[in-house]
């Protein structure tokens, strides 16, 4: 049976994970992977876990299943935050949602709802995105169809672009994949006044977006970074939305993320909660606990979310300083446009507009790591180290 197996190349991102693990130089930058840095390159479990960790390890009492929907408190605190208490589709209970395995879960539980709505419906992802959006949705069964959004010249959202392919091309009770914030891999986010257009937008064209929440609260805080997702949620009649707590939780490996579906009516909402049951049921049975449980703890308990919320902000605020530091930098010598991007763009990632041949040459002259697109993850640089960055930057180019 195992013949017949064809071999699939390494993943771009393992690969380049392992080249820089392998590179001794000590003029080493590594921009690869997404996950948040500290100055020194680790990526800590952060406080408000730990002391989570410390009190769940005390309160557990069973490893027992706990459900196909996952923690309860897990999924109640994380809309409260995700959405507001007072949020009418909340407090209406129109919102289902299932605990899910990481926002790639969250995501994979989302493409099959809409598979299993059998309207056949395709799903628009924006060019470029994660690279895992259209392997995780489209071999759900959607037809996976991309609309503009990165412009490589001016280095921002090609929105104009990106509203007349949709009203051009898609159909109604098609789905569009936005990223909520912190966009991947450009750092290119819709502003406040395009997200008001795209609502309206979406709801006259019968459009259903679906809501990539991966980095929420690592781009302006958690109430700017759900802006657009609220938005969309009151104006349009159905909402899709997967969010995950890989990244501003840092519990990348517990594999921690939720699902939800903003609906019509309570009556519809407790349909989809069975659909989403049911439809994880058959994937994995049920999402992992452990990691939802810390979230849960965490959201639950006023000093451990203050704890948590104020890491938070050090982690953005120190990717923020970092973005800063670097515009002016490659200001100084004269990279204007790039100047103006890396400080206009949000969360870990900008893409700077290098051809794959300069990705290389980066690499091999000067040690920076970064994927061959040009996406840098911009926490992997510090304060020490930006100059020689930006010069490197300067010199491929
Ligand atoms: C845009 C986007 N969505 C979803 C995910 C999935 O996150 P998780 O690691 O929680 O599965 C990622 C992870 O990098 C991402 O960048």
């Amino acid at each position: 049976m195992f013949e017949s197996l064809q071999a699939r190349p390494t993943d771009a991102i393992m690969a380049l994970m392992q080249l820089a693990k392998a590179d001794n130089s000590p003029k080493k930058i590594d921009l690869g992977v997404g996950v948040y840095k500290t100055d020194d390159g680790a990526t800590p479990i952060m406080e408000a876990v730990k002391l989570a960790t410390e009190l769940n390890y005390k309160e557990e009492i069973t490893k027992s299943y706990v459900s196909t929907i996952g923690n309860a408190a897990f999924r109640e605190t994380m809309l409260e935050l995700i959405f507001g208490a007072d949020y009418t589709p909340l407090k209406e209970g129109r919102i289902a949602s299932a605990q899910a395995t990481g926002g790639s879960g969250a995501l994979r539980l989302g493409a099959e709802l809409i598979w299993s709505a059998g309207d056949q419906a395709s799903v628009w992802v924006p060019t470029p995105t994660w690279a895992n959006h259209s392997p995780l949705i489209g071999s759900v069964g959607p037809e996976i169809k991309q609309y503009p959004y990165y412009n490589k010249t001016t280095l921002g959202v090609d929105f104009d672009d990106m509203l007349a392919c949709l009203e051009q091309e898609a159909k109604r009770g098609d789905v569009v994949v936005i990223h909520g914030c912190c966009h991947n891999p450009t750092g290119a986010d819709l502003s406040k006044e395009e997200w008001d257009r795209l609502a309206p937008f979406l709801r006259d064209h019968g459009l259903v977006p679906f809501v990539d929440l991966a980095y929420f609260g690592l781009g302006h805080g958690l109430e700017a970074d759900t802006y657009g997702l609220r938005l969309v949620g009151t104006t349009c009649p159905e909402t899709i939305m997967a969010a995950s707590c890989s990244k501003n939780f840092a519990l990348y490996k517990e594999r921690v993320g939720l699902v939800a579906a903003i609906t019509n009516s309570k009556e519809q909402a407790e349909l989809v909660q069975g659909q989403f049951g049911a439809l994880q049921r058959r994937l994995t049975s049920m999402p992992p606990d452990h990691g939802a449980a810390l979230v849960a703890k965490i959201l639950g308990d006023e000093k451990l979310r203050k704890v948590w919320s104020d890491e938070l902000d050090t982690m953005r605020g120190r990717m923020q300083a970092l973005r800063q530091q670097l515009s002016d930098a490659l200001r100084v010598q004269g990279a204007e446009n790039i100047a103006d991007a890396v400080i206009n763009q949000n969360g870990m990632f900008s893409m700077l507009p290098l051809s794959v041949e300069q990705v290389t040459k980066l690499r091999e002259d000067h040690s920076i790591y970064m994927m061959p697109s040009g996406r840098m993850n911009i926490a992997g640089a510090n304060g020490e180290n930006i100059p020689h960055l930006a010069t490197a930057i300067l010199d491929v180019l």
